[in-house]
């Protein structure tokens, strides 16, 4: 690298410091024009590119997966658009080392200068190449590293067969940086082509068009046609088999669990047809699912063409397979129409979890759809509470404002359930009919495009609020702390019953007594656990006083067996309460989930739970999760060693 180019790209660089990054973000005005790619210039505090610049639209990706030393060797040839004039394309690494990077059509490439910019925390670094103004297309040269937070490499003894490795990729929020060198911005988008090599005992997916049987020589190629935010690119490979459930779905796993994830999600077909009855067709050709291994973090990972999911869903009776109608939402909300900056997460979020409960009342009617809005309204009043106990206020503003944080804290029940309640609020106010036909125009007119909470502000006033002359507190929704007041409330009758249920049980009353027989009637059984579904007993639970005798809680599994349930939902709930209550029966279930499954909905409370009881509880987690902490993936890792204070 000769001096002078050194010079230049330095100016770039803190230029672009001074211009966006390291300034403190103020809020986007609601002018950001969205152009015809659907590429907008804003602000993103959680990326280094330059993408009102220069911008990538598309990437081919040669990537070479190696188990051995637990590394990609990659190539990421990015086609280039000029929207300004500049010398420097800025990308986000977080962990690749750059080996080289040349520009020009592949074969005919020449080798240019790059230089890497200072570490920020979560943000990683930005990777800043020498450009001219003719410059389409630039290669980047690398490999991944132990740094690669988006990669979980599983040994065979963490899959279902046991026989073979595993890898796959988690990119959302901005973890795809840690494994392909890129724009790291949910407001650009992108196409991109792979060709992988795997081992040859092993069969690849990505989120685009997929193989459904193993290649005979381990090699792979995926096209994903439709522009999307580089979050949403997904790798994984293992032994795997595909279980067709309809014309244009079905779901991958490793042969030992194909055939209980092909009977728990049976109703796929049905989804996508109420689906699409809702907000229009389905834009992305082909729908499956994967289940992974169970150290998957998440409960779903809307990657499109491919949901990723976790075998925790697998629960044997479908009650959990509302999270599959919300990865499949996100195909609308959050692929189609994806936030502009993490900022506007809600915009992902909520409006998935609205949509979600509108697919599960098509199929499965009102009564459960509400029950399931309800369970996580209860989650929500907790979240408030706690973040106003805290003095976070801004943290329950729908708007949020990470800059300088993890994105990944904006993942909380504000953005999904509060803005999901938004939602439904505004459907009541307005009316059913008039409140879909304006989400079909508003995924319609924004498809393939990114959005700013103003934006959407300023299409709902236009679209919605105007046309019909009704007043509505927007602003206090985006922008304001808490629940405003006019917030739709909901009710279950069912969810009453047991709550009563539980009231009676707490003030000490046995109500596993069989009832007495009433004259020209059958003799009603004794209380079980199959008279009510998984999400009435988790309520059951809820309803309990926060710390209870023992004693109490060993009747309960005594008689309805919580702690050795499969579903990890109500099992989660009962561990939660016996930590609190100090009642130790469960410990050696606890450590079983807490060794098997990794997904940090299930996970995080109990290590919660154990690190504020302190003491000999606190002593016994800190073992456990010693033991089970190399079964997590990078994301679990981080957020357990935070809440434990953890060191390794
Ligand atoms: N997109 C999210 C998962 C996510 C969000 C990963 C932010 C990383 C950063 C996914 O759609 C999701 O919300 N999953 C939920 C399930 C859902 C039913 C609430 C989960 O995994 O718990
Ligand atoms: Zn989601």
């Amino acid at each position: 690298m000769n001096k002078f180019s050194f010079i230049t790209v330095i100016t770039t660089i803190s230029l672009f410091f001074f211009a966006s990054c390291d300034s403190t973000k103020g809020s986007t005005d609601g002018d950001n024009q969205a152009d015809v790619t659907g590429n907008v210039s804003i602000e993103d505090a959680h990326s280094f590119s330059n993408t009102n610049q220069i911008r990538t639209t598309h990437i081919d990706l040669e990537l070479d997966v190696n188990f051995d030393n637990k590394t990609i060797y990659g190539v990421a040839r990015h086609t280039m658009e000029h929207l300004k004039d500049t010398d420097t394309a800025i990308f986000d690494i977080n962990g690749p080392e750059i080996q080289k990077v040349t520009l020009g059509k592949k074969g005919h490439e020449k080798e240019t200068d790059f230089i890497i910019g200072t570490k920020k925390e979560f943000i990683g670094q930005p990777l800043s190449i020498k450009i001219d103004k003719n410059t389409q297309y630039i290669n980047i040269y690398y490999k991944t590293t132990e740094d690669a937070g988006a990669l979980d490499w599983l040994d065979p003894s963490l899959t279902a067969g046991k026989k073979h490795p595993y890898l796959y990729t988690q990119g959302q929020a901005i973890l795809t940086r840690t494994w392909i060198p890129v724009q790291g911005t949910p407001a650009n988008r992108i196409t991109y082509s792979a060709d992988v090599t795997v081992p040859k005992d092993l069969m690849a997916l990505m989120s685009a068009s997929n193989p459904k049987k193993r290649s005979e020589d381990g090699k792979y190629h995926f096209e994903m046609r439709q522009p999307i935010p580089v979050y949403l690119i997904a790798l994984a490979v293992g032994n795997l088999e595909y279980r067709s459930l309809g014309k244009n779905c079905g779901v991958y796993s490793e042969p030992e669990m194909v055939g209980k994830a092909a009977w728990e999600f049976v109703d796929l077909n049905k989804m996508i047809t109420a689906a699409e009855s809702l907000y229009g067709p389905y834009k992305w050709d082909q729908y499956d699912v994967i289940v992974l291994p169970y150290s998957f973090p998440f409960g779903g990972m809307e990657n499109p063409r491919l949901t990723f999911a976790s075998p925790t869903l697998l629960a044997g009776d479908r009650s959990a397979v509302s999270v599959i109608a919300h990865e499949l939402a996100h195909s609308w909300s959050g692929n189609l129409v994806t936030n502009a900056t993490w900022d506007d997460f809600w915009l992902n979020e909520g409006f998935t979890v609205y949509f979600e409960n509108r697919i599960m009342e098509e199929l499965y009617g009102k009564e459960t759809a509400d029950m399931l809005a309800l369970i996580e309204f209860q989650e929500l009043e907790v979240e408030l509470d706690e973040f106003m106990k805290n003095g976070q206020e801004e943290d329950t503003h729908l708007k949020l404002s990470l800059n300088g944080r993890n994105p990944d804290d904006g993942m909380t029940d504000i953005a999904y359930v509060k803005g999901a309640f938004f939602l439904k609020t505004l459907e009541r106010d307005f009316g059913r009919r008039r409140f879909d036909k304006f989400l079909k125009g508003y995924f319609e007119d924004h498809q393939f495009q990114t959005l700013t909470t103003e934006q959407f502000k300023k299409y709902l006033i236009e679209k919605l609020i105007k046309p019909n002359n009704i007043k509505f507190n927007v602003d206090a929704w985006l922008y304001e702390p808490g629940l405003p007041k006019n917030c739709i409330s909901i009710t279950s009758p069912r969810f009453e019953k047991i709550q009563d249920l539980a009231d009676q049980f707490a003030a000490g009353k046995d109500i596993f007594k069989q009832p007495k027989k009433k004259k020209g009637k059958k003799r009603e059984p004794a209380l079980a656990r199959d008279q009510y579904t998984p999400q009435e007993w988790q309520v059951f639970i809820r309803q309990l006083p926060k710390k209870m005798d023992p004693a109490r809680l060993a009747l309960i599994d005594e008689k309805l067996d919580f702690k050795n349930w499969g579903n990890a939902e109500v099992a989660t709930e009962w561990f939660c309460l016996s930590i609190r209550s100090g009642y130790k029966d469960p410990r050696p279930q606890i450590k079983k989930m807490l060794m098997k499954t990794g997904r940090r909905k299930f996970i995080w409370p109990i290590y919660e739970e154990f690190y504020a009881a302190k003491g000999e509880d606190l002593q016994w987690a800190l073992a456990v999760y010693k033991e089970a902490r190399k079964n997590y993936h990078p994301v679990a890792v981080g957020s357990m060693d935070e809440t434990l204070h953890y060191k390794p």
